[in-house]
């Protein structure tokens, strides 16, 4: 194998995207190789045994490491400035990996309350089965921390913009209060992509994605990925989660998001540009009666954004008159945009967080979270953004 001649922290964000991890075979390939191998083999089994042992650094088995893989982990570290990432096979396998990797029976963990649906089911269900105590609390109050975070905490979660309301949490401030309770802050930074926001320098400590998102960004694989600087949490937490309970990244799937890494900013930054044009659009509707991006200057948060933001985000809320069988309508008459969960794909999407991806929640915490029945989340693609409000327009007419 032959790697880059240079040292790849010397290049700049395009070239890391484009040429950071890349490791050639002998035969010398332009496009990274897919290692679809589960295992490997030794020339003796004197190797094998050192291999176990520790002494000879090389791949074993791809639950542990896997070329492609690797060429993967190295260009999202790259990217996000991190020195470690390890790669797994969703998104919610890399939220789960960070926290239960790192806790124990009777460990604290804070989280904001605003949570992707499953991440809510994580702390909220998952982790108090293992007897960790779990506290919510609103993210976008400075105090609620403090006052959550006066007691000793193992782990922080938060995520930031939040789904599907968008709201902003102040990371520099949070992890500072949360470094004094001890804990450790683990940082979903899906809606935000690196390109938009790198939770590390601000003192965050653990990164997640779902890879499935903007970073393959094209609708074709489901992957995760975690990213941090702390070497005792690789080492004593999540290195052996990984190896020993196996939600390991397929190698064709990190192949698939290696590639997608290429084009990463440029999609990104162009689906940002297109977001805030479409939420002004939507700001100024008639049929609209709230349009919620961190963009927007009316965004509670929109300062708070500016400052730890580079951009708005890809993806818009906003809320028509008439509730559920209002919304219905408009999503039933769109022609363009495409009714579906998931976000961050080059093809705009739009979905009903309170019967989809929220709809575990209770009549109540959709209320907190202000999850309504007329609630919709868009998340806006690489269409010409033209096509896309009148789209919108059409489908608002037909529901009013
Ligand atoms: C904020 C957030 N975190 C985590 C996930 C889970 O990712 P995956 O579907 O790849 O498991 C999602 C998926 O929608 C998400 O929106």
């Amino acid at each position: 194998m032959t790697t880059n001649k240079t040292d790849p922290k010397s290049w700049r964000e395009a070239t890391r995207l484009v040429r950071g991890g890349v490791q050639r075979s002998p035969f010398e390939e332009t496009s990274e190789a897919i290692f679809m191998t589960s295992g490997f083999v030794y020339p003796s089994a004197e190797e094998a045994e050192l291999a176990f042992k520790g002494d000879k650094k090389r791949y074993i088995y791809s639950r542990y490491a896997n070329p492609t893989l690797t060429m993967f982990e190295q260009r999202m570290a790259l990217f996000e400035g991190a020195a470690h990432a390890v790669s797994t096979s969703s998104g919610m396998s890399a939220v789960f990996a960070s926290l239960a990797s790192q806790l124990k029976a009777g460990d604290r963990v804070v989280a904001s309350r605003a949570l992707f649906g499953s991440c809510l089911f994580i702390i909220a269900d998952i982790l108090p089965r293992f007897g960790i105590e779990t506290e919510l609390v609103d993210g976008t109050d400075l105090a609620a921390w403090e006052k959550a975070l006066a007691k000793p905490a193992k782990a922080v979660f938060l995520e930031t913009p939040s789904n599907p309301c968008l709201e902003i949490i102040d990371i520099a401030h949070v992890s500072e209060l949360a470094h004094a309770a001890g804990a450790r802050v683990v940082v979903d930074n899906v809606f935000a992509t690196p390109v938009l926001q790198k939770p590390l320098p601000m003192g965050a400590d653990i990164v997640v994605y779902s890879a499935t998102k903007h970073i393959d960004g094209q609708g074709r694989t489901l992957g995760g990925v975690v990213l941090t600087n702390d070497q005792a949490f690789l080492d004593d937490c999540l290195t052996p989660w990984m190896r020993h309970t196996g939600p390991a990244l397929s190698p064709f799937n990190a192949w698939v998001l290696l590639k997608g890494l290429e084009t990463l900013p440029l999609r990104v930054r162009q689906q940002t540009d297109n977001a805030g044009k479409i939420a002004k659009f939507l700001a100024g509707h008639r049929n609209i009666r709230k349009a919620i991006y961190p963009g927007l200057p009316d965004h509670p948060q929109h300062n708070l954004a500016l400052n730890q933001m580079d951009g708005g985000s890809t993806l818009i809320a906003f809320e028509i008159d008439g509730g559920k069988s209002a919304e219905f309508k408009f999503l039933n008459a769109l022609s363009i945009i495409d009714i579906s969960n998931n976000l961050g794909d080059s093809k705009s999407l739009i979905t009903h967080p309170s019967t989809t991806t929220h709809q575990r929640l209770s009549v109540e915490e959709k209320a907190t979270l202000g999850i309504t029945d007329g609630l919709v989340r868009l998340s806006v693609g690489l269409e010409d953004p033209d096509d896309i409000t009148e789209d919108l327009d059409r489908a608002l007419a037909a529901a009013d």
